[in-house]
C-alpha cells in the first residue's frame, strides 16, 4: 500500500492507474477511523480495482470555536486500519500541500447545505466540498464512498457532483452502530463514560420516530415532538436541532408523502452529536 503526502505523487499513481484501465475508488476522511469508515474501504475494494484513502483534517470545514485543533488524529493506527481493509493507497497531505499560499478558490453551495448543519455551522459546507472537489481532482475516482451517517454530507456532495457535471459516482453507505446503538463516530472519543450512556438518547429517540413511522404516522411535529421529549429526559443533553426533512433536498416538511429523513444535532455535554433515520414510503 502507498501512503503519499503529496498531490504531485498522489497524481502520478492514480493517473498510471487510470492508463491501465483500472477503476479507483476513493473513501475521502479526517481520519481516527472508525468501522463505519471501514465500511466505506471495504465497498470500494469490492467494487474497484484500486482503492484510495484520504486522510486529512481539513481546517476549512470548521468553524472559530470547533474542534479542529483537539480532534483526534492517529495516522499509524490509520494506515494499518486503511491497508488492512483493503486500500491501496492512502493520501494524507499536509495542510499547506492542500492550502499553500495563495490558495483563493472555494465552493460556495446551497441549496441541500442551507438547514440543519449548514444553518448551524456557516461555511462548514463549502469547506467541504472545496475539499472534496480537491480530492476528486487529485484522485480522479470513478467512485466515491460516504457514509450516510453525515446524510446532509452526502446530499450536498450529491448536489455539488450534479451542478459540476463530474463523471464521478457518489456512493452512500449505512450507517454503522454500536451495538447498543450509538452510531459510530470519531467524536464518540470526547465522551466521558457518563456521558457515553447518555448519548444513547439519540438513537433511541430515531427509533422511536421510526416505529411510530412504521406504524403510520406522516405528521412530522407528532414525530419530532416524540423525539425531543425523549431527548429532553435525558438532563446531559441539549437539542441543537431536531427535523424531519425531505431526503434530498434536506428542506423540512409538512406532510411525509415521499422518502424523509429524521436528522437530529444534540450536545451531550460539550459534545455535538448527529445522527439520523431515513423514513422511508413504500410505493
Ligand atoms: O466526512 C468527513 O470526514 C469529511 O467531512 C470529509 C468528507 C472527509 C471532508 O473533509
Amino acid at each position: 500500500m502507498y501512503i503519499v503526502k503529496t498531490v504531485k505523487e498522489a497524481k502520478e499513481i492514480t493517473r498510471k492507474w487510470a492508463a491501465e484501465g483500472l477503476s479507483i475508488g476513493l473513501v475521502p476522511t479526517m481520519g481516527y477511523l472508525h468501522e463505519g469508515h471501514l465500511s466505506l474501504i471495504k465497498e470500494s475494494a469490492k467494487d474497484n480495482d484500486k482503492t484510495c484513502v484520504s486522510i486529512f483534517v481539513n481546517p476549512i470545514q470548521f468553524g472559530k470555536n470547533e474542534d479542529f485543533g483537539s480532534y483526534p488524529r492517529d495516522i499509524e493506527y490509520d494506515t494499518a486500519l486503511c491497508e488492512k481493509s483493503g486500500a491501496d493507497l492512502v493520501f494524507c497531505p499536509a495542510a499547506e500541500e492542500m492550502y499553500p499560499d495563495g490558495f483563493c478558490s472555494h465552493i460556495e453551495i446551497s441549496g441541500p447545505a442551507e438547514g440543519l448543519c449548514g444553518a448551524r455551522r456557516p461555511g462548514h459546507f463549502n469547506g467541504v466540498c472545496t475539499v472534496v472537489m480537491k480530492l476528486f481532482n487529485i484522485i480522479n475516482p470513478s467512485r466515491a464512498y460516504f457514509g450516510r451517517k453525515d446524510a446532509q454530507q452526502l446530499a450536498v456532495i450529491c448536489q455539488m457532483v450534479k451542478d459540476y457535471n463530474m463523471d464521478v459516482k457518489i456512493i452512500g453507505m449505512p450507517i454503522v452502530r454500536e451495538a447498543d446503538g450509538l452510531a459510530k463516530s470519531s467524536r464518540n472519543t470526547y465522551l466521558s463514560s457518563e456521558e457515553r450512556k447518555a448519548a444513547l438518547c439519540l438513537s433511541r429517540a430515531l427509533r422511536t420516530v421510526k416505529s411510530l413511522f412504521d406504524s403510520g404516522e406522516r405528521n412530522p411535529d407528532i414525530l419530532k415532538q416524540t423525539a425531543k421529549k425523549i431527548i429532553k429526559d435525558e438532563l446531559l443533553s441539549r437539542i441543537d436541532y431536531i427535523e424531519i426533512v425531505d431526503i434530498i433536498t434536506m428542506k423540512p416538511i409538512n406532510e411525509i408523502k415521499s422518502d424523509a429523513l429524521c436528522a437530529l444535532a444534540v450536545y451531550i455535554g460539550r459534545t455535538r452529536l448527529i445522527d439520523n433515520i431515513a423514513l422511508e414510503v413504500k410505493s
